[in-house]
């Protein structure tokens, strides 16, 4: 029996058991189900979906019962991804959720938590309620160590959509960073809220003199996507970039006519870490840089005068380094020395992959997908929504771990596969 037919006997087995009443005997829910009959799509849970599949969006039809309906159904923020997939158009569904290349530095995000486990304690009398994730920062307290990441597009999928992320930022007192051109959406919102202001390529002096008169507390400059990408899938997946489907939008152009190919898609490829020192003395706001993934960078950085770093993948939406951020984490916090805080993004799904950055030294936690697919499922509630479902998970792995403050949770909170028990 060769591999196909195996797969072909298999499906046809679970297609059997979905119509059997030992489906219910047996705990599958139609929804483990659908996992089983796509192990591709299973293999990729948490990443987003097998999207190189030939036609993805059979996998698992946007109405099937897996979908919530009600953001009260969301048990994790994967949840939201099923949820936005039913609401978004393909073309921006898949823009969003892939990577680019061959999606190396997408698994790579996820296969990277793998190589770490976390170490349990039992008998703490720690209940998760008592569990304190208050992470101080700059002299202000976060009531999680959380941050949304900058979306630059975000008004694509919710005219609302900056000003709804900012306020479930409020509501949820987590630190909130908004991408460029924004000033004027999150302002009415922001209201004294420290939230951070994002931008990508040559920092512009004007810009940079309006966003610290009012009063923003720190500009995130994002560094990583400096020398284009490989945007391939604009290829595969061309049928949906119709002028239909696109032209309402993005105007007769259409947004991506074409694969997007290495060099194109790039912002201010000349900068140095001249730019970086002339910026910090330029503003009086914090300069955070976002894209650090080496030591190396790391070390320049503190001697550059950077007040933080974010390692972060961008999502993964720029390189075929295959190297994941939870990956590149130990190396950047070696680098930063204690002397800056190191934040983390790209990939981080839930409590346990948020606990495993803060204890290889992270400070801070950010997602962007899982809060993007919140805010198109159910707005502001969602965004919400997600951010108490992380906390959830969070106090429930400290209480488990036997930490009951983000300040208990160091290295030997976790183990490697090689770790070497004896004392
Ligand atoms: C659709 C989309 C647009 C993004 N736009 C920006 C951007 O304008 N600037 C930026 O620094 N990062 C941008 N990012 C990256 C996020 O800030 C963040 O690094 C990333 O989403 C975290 O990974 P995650 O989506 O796996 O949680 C974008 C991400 C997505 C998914």
């Amino acid at each position: 029996m060769d591999s196909n037919d195996r797969l072909s006997a298999r499906r046809e087995f679970l297609t059997f058991l979905a119509a059997s009443p030992l489906l219910a005997f047996a705990g599958l829910t139609p929804r483990l189900l659908a996992a089983a009959l796509e192990p591709a799509q299973e293999a990729n849970r948490g990443q987003g979906i097998d999207v190189r599949t030939e036609n993805p969006l059979a996998v698992l039809p946007p109405h099937d019962e897996a979908v919530i309906k009600s953001v009260k159904d969301a048990l994790t923020v994967m949840d939201f991804e099923l949820a936005a997939r039913a609401k978004m158009s393909p073309a921006h569904f898949y823009d969003w959720t892939i990577g680019t290349f061959f999606d190396e530095t997408l698994k790579a995000n996820r296969a990277g938590f793998e190589q770490y486990q976390i170490r349990l304690r039992r008998l703490t009398g720690i209940p998760p309620a008592a569990v304190d994730t208050s992470q101080t920062l700059f002299g202000v307290k976060w009531d999680y160590p959380l941050f949304l990441c900058p979306i630059g597009p975000l008004r694509a999928l919710d005219p609302e959509g900056y000003r709804n992320v900012a306020r479930a930022g409020k509501t949820r007192n987590t630190l909130t960073m908004v991408g460029s051109g924004l000033l004027e959406d999150v302002n009415a919102v922001k209201r004294g809220e420290p939230i951070w202001y994002q931008f990508s390529g040559p920092w512009k002096p004007e810009r940079i003199k309006e966003v610290e008169r009012a009063g923003w507390p720190a500009v995130v400059w994002t560094v990583d996507y400096t020398q284009g990408s490989n945007l391939e899938h604009y290829r595969t997946r061309q049928r949906y970039y119709t002028p239909e489907a696109c032209n309402g939008c993005h105007g007769d152009a259409g947004p991506s006519a074409g694969p997007r190919m290495a060099g194109e898609a790039s912002y201010g490829p000349g900068q140095t870490w001249n730019d970086v020192k002339r910026l910090k003395d330029f503003t009086t706001m914090k300069v955070i840089l976002k894209g650090i993934v080496t030591r190396d960078d790391a070390e320049l950085a503190v001697q550059n005068g950077a007040d933080g770093i974010i390692c972060s993948t961008h999502a993964a939406h720029v390189d075929a380094a295959g190297r994941g951020s939870i990956e590149s984490l130990p190396e950047v916090v070696a680098g930063a020395a204690g002397k800056i805080p190191v934040f983390v993004d790209s990939g981080f799904r839930g409590g346990a992959d948020i606990f495993k950055a803060l204890a290889l030294g992270a400070k801070m936690v950010g997602v962007g997908r899982p809060y993007a697919w919140a805010l198109v499922s159910f707005g502001q509630e969602g965004v919400e929504t997600m951010i108490d479902l992380l906390h959830t998970e969070l106090r429930i792995i400290m209480a488990q771990a036997g930490t009951p403050s983000i300040a208990k949770i160091t290295k030997a909170s976790l183990a490697t596969r090689d770790y070497a028990w004896e004392r």
